[in-house]
C-alpha cells in the first residue's frame, strides 16, 4: 500500500480521535499488532518508533557529554546485518505450513480465504538468508543517522582521509550490509571519485564458529537446548497450537510447534520485507505472540547468552578488539597525535552482538529463563525483540573532555545505555578509566584461545 495512503488515513484517525476524545489511538493498519514480539525477526523501526515517520530522524539532545568542551575522538559501531530473506530451512517449514493450510483448513474467515486464494508462497529456498532491499536501506539510513549524530567523526573528511575502517563477516548478507552502509555515506556526500575498501574478518565477526568449546558444548550439543524443547512441549505452547488449529478449523494434531513458528515467521517476514500486515498475522493474538517471543528468547538465552558461560566468553576476541581500539585512540589523543582510526564499523550477526552484550552484562535478569517460568518472566529485561532487531547496533563513543578526562558512552540501537553494575554514572557519561576498572578482570583475562579450547580428557 502506498505510504501516502496510510499517512492520510493516519492523519484522519489522529484528527478524529484527537477531536472527539481525550486520548489518541495511533492505529497504523500496516503494522501487525504483534510486531513488537518478532524477536530477531523484528524491524528496527519497532525499537525506535519515531523512525516510522522520518527514517533519518535523530535526537542529538540525547547525547549529553559532561561539559561543552568534550569532543568525540573515536567511535566503534558493531552492527547486525539488515533485513534478510528467510534461510532455506525456514522456507521449507513455511512451505509445509502453507500446503497444509491449502489442503486442510476449512474455516470460513475472510483472512483464511485470502491466504488460500490470493496469497502466494513467493519464498524460495535459494533466497537463503540474503539481504533484501529493506536491509540495504536499513544500513544506508543508519549510516546517515550516525553521521548526523556524530558529525565530527562520521564525516566526509574522515572518510576521504582513510580514518573510517570497515570490517565485516564473510556472509553475503553482512558484506552487502557493509556495502550499503558505505553507499549511505558516499551517496550522502556525493562521493563518486573514490572507493573505500573493507576487510573480511570472520575470526572477529564470526568468533562463534571458531570457538571449539562453544561449538562442541552448545552449538552441536542437542541437550544444551533442553529448556527450549521442554517449553515447546509445554502447556503455553500447546495452547498456542490449539488456538491456531481452531482458527484454521483443522484437527489439533495437525499443528506442530514448528508450524506455529513457521506461521509466526510468515507474519514477521511479510512485514519486515514488504511492510505488509499479512493475513498470516491473524493466526495469533497478543498472548500467542508473547509465547512465541518467549520461545525465541529462551533459545537465544541458552544458545548465545547467559545460559552457558562459554557463550559470552566466545566473544572475548571481539571484546579485546574493541578495547584495544579505544586504548589506541586514547593514547594517540593523549600523545598529541591525530587519532588514526576515528571510526570503526563492524558488521556481523545477532550471534555476534548477543554474546558481547552478555559479556558486558547487559539485560541480565535475576532469574534464568526456563521452560517453567514464562509467567514470572513477563517483566524480564532479556527481550530479543528490543535488543536484536535487524541492523541492531552497539556503538561505543570515546570523548576527550580536556585535561586527560576521557569518557565512554555506550549506545544500543541509538539510545544511550549504562554499563550494568558501573556506579555513579547517572546523568553523565562514565570515565573511560572507570569502565576499564569495571571490566578489569575481563581485560586481564578473557583469552579467546584459552576459553575456547576443549578440555583434554585426563590421560
Ligand atoms: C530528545 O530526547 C530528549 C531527551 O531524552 C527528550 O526529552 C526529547 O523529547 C527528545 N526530542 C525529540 C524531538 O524526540
Ligand atoms: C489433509 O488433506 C489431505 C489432502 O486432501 C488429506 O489426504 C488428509 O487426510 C487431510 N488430513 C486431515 C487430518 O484432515
Ligand atoms: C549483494 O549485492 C550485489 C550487488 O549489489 C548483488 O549482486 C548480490 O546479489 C547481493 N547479494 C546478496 C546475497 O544479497
Ligand atoms: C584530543 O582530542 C581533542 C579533540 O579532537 C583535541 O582537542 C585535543 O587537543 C586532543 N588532545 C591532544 C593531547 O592532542
Amino acid at each position: 500500500m502506498p505510504i501516502a495512503f496510510w499517512k492520510i488515513l493516519f492523519l484522519h484517525l489522529t484528527i478524529i480521535t484527537g477531536f472527539c476524545c481525550c486520548f489518541r489511538i495511533k492505529v497504523n493498519p500496516n503494522i501487525p499488532a504483534i510486531a513488537k514480539y518478532f524477536s530477531t525477526k523484528g524491524r528496527y523501526e519497532e525499537v525506535n518508533p519515531y523512525l516510522i515517520e522520518d527514517i533519518l530522524a535523530v535526537n542529538r539532545s540525547i547525547l549529553q557529554p559532561p561539559s561543552a568542551q568534550c569532543r568525540e575522538i573515536h567511535l566503534t559501531a558493531i552492527i547486525r546485518h539488515g533485513t534478510r530473506y528467510p534461510t532455506s530451512k525456514n522456507v521449507k517449514k513455511m512451505q509445509k505450513l502453507y500446503d497444509m493450510v491449502l489442503r486442510n483448513a476449512s474455516g470460513k474467515a475472510s483472512w483464511l480465504r485470502e491466504i488460500q486464494t490470493q496469497w502466494t508462497m513467493w519464498y524460495t529456498e535459494d533466497m537463503d538468508g540474503r539481504l533484501v532491499q529493506k536491509g540495504v536501506n536499513d544500513h544506508k539510513h543508519l549510516a546517515v543517522r550516525l553521521s548526523k549524530l556524530f558529525p565530527s567523526l562520521v564525516s566526509e573528511e574522515k572518510l576521504r582521509g582513510g580514518f573510517i575502517k570497515f570490517i565485516t563477516s564473510s556472509k553475503h548478507r553482512c558484506v552487502n550490509s557493509t556495502l550499503s552502509f558505505k553507499a549511505g555515506l558516499t551517496e550522502l556526500w556525493a562521493i563518486t571519485d573514490k572507493e573505500f575498501d573493507h576487510a573480511v574478518n570472520d575470526a572477529l565477526m564470526r568468533f562463534f564458529d571458531q570457538c571449539a568449546r562453544f561449538v562442541q558444548e552448545v552449538d552441536k550439543n542437542p541437550s544444551a537446548l533442553s529448556e527450549v524443547d521442554q517449553f515447546k512441549q509445554g502447556p503455553e505452547m500447546r495452547r498456542v497450537t490449539e488456538k491456531i488449529a481452531d482458527r484454521l478449523t483443522v484437527p489439533y494434531n495437525l499443528i506442530t510447534d514448528d508450524m506455529a513458528e513457521a506461521a509466526f515467521y510468515l507474519c514477521a517476514y511479510e512485514f519486515a520485507i514488504k511492510t505488509v500486515n499479512s493475513p498470516w498475522c491473524r493466526l495469533f493474538d497478543e498472548v500467542d505472540a508473547q509465547v512465541l517471543e518467549y520461545a525465541n528468547d529462551l533459545k537465544q538465552f541458552w544458545k548465545r547468552a547467559y545460559g552457558y558461560d562459554i557463550n559470552r566468553k566466545s566473544s572475548c576476541i571481539l571484546f579485546h578488539d574493541a578495547f584495544s581500539r579505544l586504548d589506541k585512540a586514547a593514547n594517540e589523543n593523549e600523545s598529541g597525535q591525530q587519532v588514526t582510526e576515528a571510526v570503526t564499523v563492524q558488521v556481523g550477526h545477532a550471534e555476534t552482538l548477543l554474546p558481547l552484550l552478555t559479556l558486558l552484562g547487559f539485560f541480565e535478569d535475576s532469574e534464568a529463563l526456563t521452560s517453567k517460568n514464562f509467567a514470572t518472566q513477563a517483566q524480564r529485561s532479556f527481550r530479543t525483540s528490543h535488543m536484536l532487531p535487524y541492523a541492531a547496533n552497539l556503538v561505543l563513543v570515546l570523548y576527550d573532555c580536556g585535561g586527560g578526562d576521557l569518557r565512554l558512552q555506550p549506545l544500543l540501537n541509538e539510545k544511550p545505555v549504562t554499563f550494568p553494575g558501573l556506579n555513579n554514572q547517572q546523568a553523565s557519561i562514565p570515565r573511560y578509566q572507570d569502565v576499564r576498572d569495571h571490566y578489569r578482570e575481563l581485560l586481564q583475562g578473557c583469552d579467546f584461545e584459552t576459553e575456547c579450547q576443549l578440555f583434554k580428557s585426563p590421560a
